[in-house]
Order: C-alpha cells, then sequence, then structure tokens
C-alpha cells in the first residue's frame, strides 16, 4: 500500500507519499480500506516532532478515517462487522493510507444522510467532542457553554453538540466569517478575539454571572481569562495547548466560585477507554447526526499524495471546519 510518511521532523514538505508494506491486523483488530481521512491539529504537531505517537501506534499520521472492512483479524468474528460493512473510526494513528488497522471498538457506522466522504470529518471531533462536554464536564440543558476557536474541527462540532444539548453557546474565533459561520451553527454569541477581550464579552453576554463549561484549546495564555469568565461551579476542560503549557491560576477565585479545572487527550488513552466513549457516541451522538441535528462541517477535500497542501492550509487557519484527504 501506499502511506503519508514523515521523512524527518519539519514543514509540510516532509510528508512523502511512499509505498509501505501493508498492516497486520493484531488480535481484535480488522484491516480497513481507507476512502478518506481528516486533518487534525494534532497531525501538524506529529509531524513537526512535537507530538509522537504513542507505544504501539501507527508510524504515520491520521487519527480518523472512513472506508470499508477488508478483513476481520483474529478473534473479531463475532463482533457483528463483516468484509465489506462501511464504517468510519477513531484511530491512534495510521488514517494517511490506503489501508489501517483498526480495533473493532474504534469502528462506528457511516450515520444515514452522511457520504463515506463526509463521515471521515466525524470521529475524531464528535469522540473528543462528547467525552469532554458530557462525560468530563457533565453540560446539562440550560447551561452556557463557552467554545473557544469555534471555527476550528472540534469548534464547529462544539456548537452544534452544545445546541442540542440544550445550552446556550458562545463563540470566541479570530475572523467576521469563522463567527457568522458558528452562528449559522446555532450559536448565540460571536466574539471576534482580535478585537475584544473576551472575558468582558462573556461577562457581558451572560449578565455578569459567566459561563458554565468552557471547552478550551489554548491552555496557557487563556487560563486567567477563563477562570474569570467562569460561573459558580463552574468547568473548565482544556484540550489543546495552542497558547502555551504554562500559566498561573488565582486559586482564590477557585475556591470562591467552586470551579473545576481540566484537561484530558483523546488519543493516549487506553483501548477500552476509547471504546467506551466510542459506544457513547454511536448511541448519543449518532441519532443528532442522522437526524440532521448535527452536519459535518468539510472546508475542502484534497488527494491524500497532497497531504502537505492540506496541513499549509491547516497552519495558515483559513479554513472552517475540517479537511479532508481522500484516496
Ligand atoms: N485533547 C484532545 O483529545 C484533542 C482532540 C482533538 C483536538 N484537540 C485540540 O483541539 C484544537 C483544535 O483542533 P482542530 O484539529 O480542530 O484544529 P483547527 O481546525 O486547525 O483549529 C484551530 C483553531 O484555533 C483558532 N485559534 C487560534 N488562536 C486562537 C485564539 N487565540 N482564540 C481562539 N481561537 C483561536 C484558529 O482560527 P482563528 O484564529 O482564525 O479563530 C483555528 O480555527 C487543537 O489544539 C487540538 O490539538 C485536542
Amino acid at each position: 500500500m501506499h502511506a503519508i510518511v514523515i521523512n524527518e521532523p519539519g514543514d509540510a514538505d516532509v510528508l512523502a507519499w511512499r509505498e509501505v508494506p501493508d498492516p497486520v491486523p493484531s488480535l481484535g483488530e480488522v484491516l480497513v480500506d481507507v476512502t478518506a481521512t481528516a486533518v487534525n491539529r494534532a497531525d501538524v504537531a506529529q509531524r513537526q516532532g512535537a507530538y509522537p505517537p504513542p507505544p504501539g501506534a501507527s508510524e504515520y499520521p491520521g487519527l480518523e478515517c472512513s472506508g470499508s472492512i477488508a478483513e476481520l483479524g483474529p478473534g473479531t468474528e463475532g463482533s457483528g462487522w463483516s468484509v465489506g460493512d462501511e464504517v468510519c473510526a477513531l484511530l491512534t494513528g495510521g488514517g494517511y493510507a490506503e489501508r489501517v488497522a483498526v480495533p473493532v471498538g474504534q469502528l462506528l457506522p457511516i450515520p444515514s444522510g452522511v457520504s463515506l466522504v463526509e463521515a471521515a470529518t466525524l470521529p475524531e471531533v464528535a469522540c473528543t467532542v462528547w467525552s469532554n462536554l458530557r462525560m468530563v464536564a457533565g453540560l446539562s440543558a440550560g447551561e452556557t457553554l463557552l467554545v473557544h476557536g469555534g471555527g476550528s474541527g472540534i469548534g464547529t462540532f462544539a456548537v452544534q453538540l452544545g445546541c442540542a444539548l440544550g445550552a446556550r453557546v458562545i463563540v470566541t474565533a479570530g475572523s467576521e466569517a469563522k463567527l457568522d459561520r458558528c452562528r449559522e451553527l446555532g450559536a448565540a454569541v460571536g466574539i471576534n478575539y482580535r478585537e475584544e477581550d473576551f472575558a468582558a464579552r462573556v461577562k457581558d453576554a451572560t449578565g455578569g454571572s459567566g459561563v458554565d463549561v468552557i471547552l478550551d484549546i489554548m491552555g496557557g495564555s487563556y487560563l486567567e481569562s477563563n477562570i474569570r469568565s467562569l460561573a459558580i461551579g463552574g468547568r473548565l476542560v482544556i484540550i489543546g495547548l495552542m497558547g502555551g503549557r504554562k500559566a498561573e491560576i488565582d486559586l482564590g477565585r477557585m475556591l470562591v466560585k467552586r470551579l473545576s479545572v481540566h484537561a484530558t487527550t483523546l488519543r493516549s488513552r487506553p483501548a477500552d477507554e476509547k471504546a467506551r466513549i466510542v459506544a457513547g457516541v454511536a448511541e448519543q451522538v449518532w441519532p443528532l447526526v442522522a437526524a440532521g441535528t448535527i452536519r459535518p462541517v468539510l472546508d475542502q477535500t484534497l488527494p491524500l499524495p497532497q497531504a502537505a497542501e492540506a496541513h499549509r492550509i491547516m497552519e495558515a487557519s483559513a479554513h472552517i471546519g475540517k479537511i479532508v484527504l481522500t484516496t
């Protein structure tokens, strides 16, 4: 098969389309013929040498894919999946390839009304956003959610899931085009972080009380303003460190407002935890996608051998939603 190989850590040009050995499914895995994969910020960090694959994971980038099952590996005969089934999958790596081995617990059916190519945009964002908003933060109807980077792959999904769960959603983004798209997806308030102090706008938009949950991709640079923006009993969930990994925290403010701060990654979780998250997504989120309440947000599609160009587009941050690569 062919795969995108990271020759050495560096800029997008280190990505090369090469012939490599086919993966061999281990116990509990199936082999999937990849139709499409999607680009994630983590792939850029992996390419730069800042986010190595966890032990045992494929060395090729790619955290999600869609395609069809080519082979059932050992121990998967009674799993309910068959050769030829169309699927999408959460991966620990290896999606930028013509074939990938996937633990059966990380397979998802294609939601009805979604094309096979569009389905590649869903597993990573659905599992990340569902696990953090519901399982970690316990977001519920009537609460207010602040999503940073509302135009991102993660953000466009979080706005839709937050609305579907009955929350009032506020977003930050760096352009009016991204804020407009977030409003179309259901956001009640859009804040251009380049022009406005988001903590001050959140205070105004919530009548001074603050938000119940924040889904944050910035980390260090936003910690103080995030703490300031939370309501009593608020929960901050940090899933990205685009603004650095270190910051001071005002514990006094946390005590008084009874706040909690969580930080999680999906990729490093063990397979059984990923399977639990995937099962929750299949049961609770896929019906919302099938009903059209949540839609894939696909910015553009490129051929997989052009992965370097896709990375340049992501690093320029001009995209809204997901960038897809097709085999
Ligand atoms: N922990 C996990 O399990 C997990 C899983 C998946 C993704 N993530 C993280 O989630 C983040 C988004 O990933 P993605 O793949 O969706 O990437 P993406 O589509 O490239 O999104 C990054 C977004 O951040 C926005 N941004 C940059 N600076 C900002 C700021 N100061 N305030 C608000 N927004 C800002 C960018 O656009 P504008 O500047 O134009 O607004 C862009 O929309 C990444 O940090 C990624 O590592 C974490």
